[in-house]
């Protein structure tokens, strides 16, 4: 395995933080305090090519790969996790299986959309009974003629209301379990499909989560994603490289509290030297910056699987699981490292710590992370 980025990464590396830096940080604070999300981001993001970033050109993609697009949710998230898991929900979540499960016809009008920006995408998968067992969900899609009616609600749905195209999965056949399920394209605007509840939330608050309502919404058979049955499949395949755009954006948050506590730790004084100069401070920052290290080589390991078009499920799972824990401690010890000023919103600290959170519990809880990895195992 070489993990070495090639010139042009490098390039977008670059362009990226240059991005992050100028036009998303500046506003990141403020976005969280408001929960408001901004188009005008994501639009300029389209505008570098970012929305895009592993599909072909013919589908209005740029025609890198995977490992591209978790160095720009790294980037990006390393000032603002909220517009991290923008793309990643957009990129990894609504276009991915689109480009993996949809006809030709479907690639060149929904993914083209999506991949140039002219359209933001959104997975709804959850639902208020049926989180981690996906299996349990109640929404139906009933075949009626050249169309398929759905009827139920989605919770916690990532870019919700602010999206314009959905992948959303209902049951075909109650009694068929993971094989009654069907994905379907829904886009905004669908007589029938409504917005409920956004939620209010610890963190990543300029990202918008919505409940989806849907009621006798009419779906044309021809946004059925795969065959009827096939959702399951697709759900799950889905957040197999889902989850490790969900390890970049952890990755991102611990390299920023990281970034952060460094340097917070040489220029603050106390008893006469910077605290820094204390091996009780400079141990904590070795131990962060070991695990962000870590972090990054199962994150970029699982990128460069997909990328190479081998096995990349267990690594993904291992990723997340990995980088979504070690931001947790990371922001905790980075808020500790600022002491008192830690604790307000003078600092960016206690929002990355605040936005860590997420990453354990979204795209499967990290107890389900364990259950993917343990199954993998032992099957
Ligand atoms: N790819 C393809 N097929 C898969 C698969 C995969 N990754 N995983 C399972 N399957 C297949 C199995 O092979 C099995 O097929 P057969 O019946 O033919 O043998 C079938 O699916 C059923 O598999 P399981 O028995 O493993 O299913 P389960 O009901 O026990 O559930 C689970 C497994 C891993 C717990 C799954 O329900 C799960 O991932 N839950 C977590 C849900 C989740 O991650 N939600 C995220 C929502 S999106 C989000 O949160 C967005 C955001 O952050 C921005
Ligand atoms: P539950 O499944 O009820 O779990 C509760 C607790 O029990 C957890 O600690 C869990 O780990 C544990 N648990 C459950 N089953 C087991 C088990 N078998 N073994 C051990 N422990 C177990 N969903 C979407 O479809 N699309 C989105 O865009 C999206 N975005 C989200 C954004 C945010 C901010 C949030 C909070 C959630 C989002 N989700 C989204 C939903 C998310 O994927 C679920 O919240 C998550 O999968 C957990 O489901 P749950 O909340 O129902 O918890």
């Amino acid at each position: 395995m070489n993990f070495d980025l090639t010139d042009e990464q490098k390039m977008l590396k670059k362009m990226v933080r240059e991005f992050a830096e100028n036009e998303v940080e500046p506003s990141a604070a403020e976005r969280d305090e408001e929960e408001r999300f901004d188009r005008v981001i994501f639009d300029q993001m389209a505008e570098l090519g970012l929305t895009g970033i592993p599909w072909p050109e013919e589908y209005g993609g740029i025609g890198s790969n995977y490992m591209s697009y978790v160095i720009a949710v790294e980037e990006l998230s390393r000032v603002c996790a909220s517009t991290g898991v923008t793309l990643s929900a957009h990129v990894s979540l609504a276009s991915w299986p689109i480009y993996k499960y949809g006809s030709e016809e479907q690639k060149h009008n929904f993914l083209h959309r999506l991949a140039t920006g002219k359209a933001l995408g959104a997975y709804a998968l959850s639902e208020p009974a049926a989180g981690s067992d996906v299996v349990s969900m109640s929404t139906t899609a009933k075949e009626d003629g050249d169309s398929y009616i759905l009827n139920g609600n989605k919770v916690w749905i990532t870019n919700g209301e602010v999206a314009d195209m959905y992948i959303v999965f209902a049951k075909t056949d109650a009694d068929a379990k993971h094989k009654g399920i069907t994905a379907f394209i829904v886009e905004k605007g669908t007589k029938g499909f409504s917005f409920g509840k956004k939620e209010k939330k610890l963190g990543i608050r300029s990202s918008p989560t919505t409940e989806l309502i849907f009621e006798n919404c009419r779906i044309p058979k021809a946004n059925r994603l795969g065959n009827e049955g096939e959702g399951f499949k697709i759900a799950m395949s889905t957040l197999d490289g889902g989850r490790n755009g969900i390890a970049a954006q952890a990755l991102g948050i611990a390299q920023g509290a990281l970034d952060a506590a460094t340097t917070y730790a040489k220029e603050r004084v106390q008893f006469g030297k910077p605290i820094a100069a204390n091996q009780g401070i400079s141990f904590k920052l070795a131990d962060m910056a070991t695990e962000v290290e870590a972090a990054r080589l199962l994150t970029y390991q699982a990128a460069w699987l997909e990328s190479q078009g081998m096995e990349y499920g267990k690594a993904s799972a291992m990723s997340k699981l990995f980088a979504g824990d070690a931001a947790m401690r990371i922001t905790v010890e980075a808020v500790q490292i600022f002491g008192g000023y830690g604790y307000t919103k003078d600092y960016p600290v206690e929002r990355y710590m605040r936005d860590a959170k997420i990453t354990q519990i979204y795209e499967g809880t990290n107890e389900i992370q364990r259950l993917v990895i343990g199954r993998m195992l032992t099957k």
